[in-house]
């Protein structure tokens, strides 16, 4: 059983860190995420991977390649005009196993696949979702079940009196290869708005469980902050890069930190960083590799990705820097989220 991982979008509501990056290899603890997501998924014994792109799928194949770094084996299906949830899928089925994972790759999670695939197994239908249940439903997919979990009805992105559960759709199915034949070839088609309520209408079994552990959709910037405050505060336990250095601060290795610096927990410090003297960072920061911060900086709430420079006397608040970024002397930041065009290096 192969995953095939979604990797297409366009990431929209991230931008501008995604303006030029496919949404999933955002940047999770100074790793992409998608990174994160194959080595997670390896530990759950899944070996054969097909990544779905379309927006800079070269970002994705230069830094995976084969997958062999990883000890899996990564193939690409390549889109050459949008295709949709489900035309991604469609796309993608020369890769495919009779029975396969599909993972929408912008959800952070620590799912796990035995227990959905003992319940797909058991239930015998064309389908299985992840559900997972959320205060508000009307960002997501919202099900209607019965009492065996076969789910009656798929609304999409519904208001709010119209969902018809706070249970939704994760963003995990496994599927039975012949349900792709529902999807027409090389056409947009929402696996969400279409695929699923036609499997629904004929009969083909859709399920859904619930799923266990962290979930969480990284597609806005307040979702994506949001998951690195859940890890500094380990209520999400993706183990952390570095070594921890006192309750709540973990340093990379080789780095260059000032006696005068202050670190205020949580944050997290990649490798070969340097920081000045009397600069405060913290709390609820992050420090991408290779970043190098002047003297008397003030950094809290902010997430700063690979090799950015704040020089001295910045003052940064709430901000998300892709990688790259200069910030000039004596500059004050508040909830500004800014990128460059650059390339990412492996
Ligand atoms: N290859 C490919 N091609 N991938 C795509 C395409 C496409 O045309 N469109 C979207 N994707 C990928 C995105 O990159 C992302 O990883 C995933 O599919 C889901 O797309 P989003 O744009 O993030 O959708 P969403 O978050 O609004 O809603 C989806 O996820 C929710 C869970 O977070 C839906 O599946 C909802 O039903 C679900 O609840
Ligand atoms: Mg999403």
């Amino acid at each position: 059983m192969n995953a095939l991982l979604l990797a297409g979008g366009l990431g929209t509501r991230l931008r501008p860190l995604t303006e030029n990056l496919p949404k999933p290899m955002a940047l999770v603890a100074n790793r992409p995420w998608l990174e994160h997501l194959i080595v997670h998924l390896k530990k759950q014994g899944i070996r054969h991977f097909v990544i779905a792109v379309k927006h800079y799928p070269e970002v994705i194949e230069n830094y995976f390649g084969t997958g062999e770094k990883w000890g899996v084996n990564i193939q690409y299906a390549v889109e050459q005009t949008l295709l949709g949830t489900a035309g991604a899928i469609k796309n993608a089925e020369p890769y495919l196993d009779d029975r396969f994972i599909v993972i929408n790759a912008d959800i952070v999670h620590e799912i796990e696949i035995e227990p959905l695939l003992a319940f797909h197994k058991r239930h015998g239908g064309g389908v299985t979702i992840g559900l997972t249940e959320v205060d508000d439903p009307t960002h997501y997919g919202v099900v209607e079940q019965d009492g065996e979990g076969r789910i009656l009805r798929f609304v999409e992105k519904p208001r709010l009196e119209e969902a018809p559960s706070n249970r939704i759709n994760a963003g995990i199915y496994v599927m039975d290869k012949e349900m792709l034949r529902y999807i027409p070839e090389q056409q947009e088609v929402s696996i969400e708005r279409e695929t699923f309520p036609l499997l629904i209408e004929k009969g083909e079994g859709v399920y859904g469980t619930v799923i266990s552990g962290y979930w969480m959709d990284m597609g806005t910037k307040e979702r994506y902050r949001r998951i690195h405050w859940d890890l500094l505060n380990r209520a999400y336990r993706l183990p952390l890069p570095g070594r921890q250095n006192g309750k709540g601060i973990w340093i990379g290795k080789n780095c260059d930190i000032h006696s005068g610096v202050l670190l205020i927990p949580p944050v997290l410090i990649g490798d070969n960083v340097k920081i000045g003297e009397r600069s405060i960072i913290g709390p609820f920061s992050v420090i991408g590799n290779d970043c190098v911060i002047g003297k008397h900086v003030r950094c809290a709430e902010t997430i700063m990705w690979d090799r950015c420079l704040a020089h001295n006397g910045v003052v940064m608040n709430n901000c998300i820097f892709g990688y790259d970024l200069e910030i000039g002397s004596k500059h004050i930041l508040h909830e500004a989220v800014m990128s460059r065009i650059g390339v990412l290096q492996a």
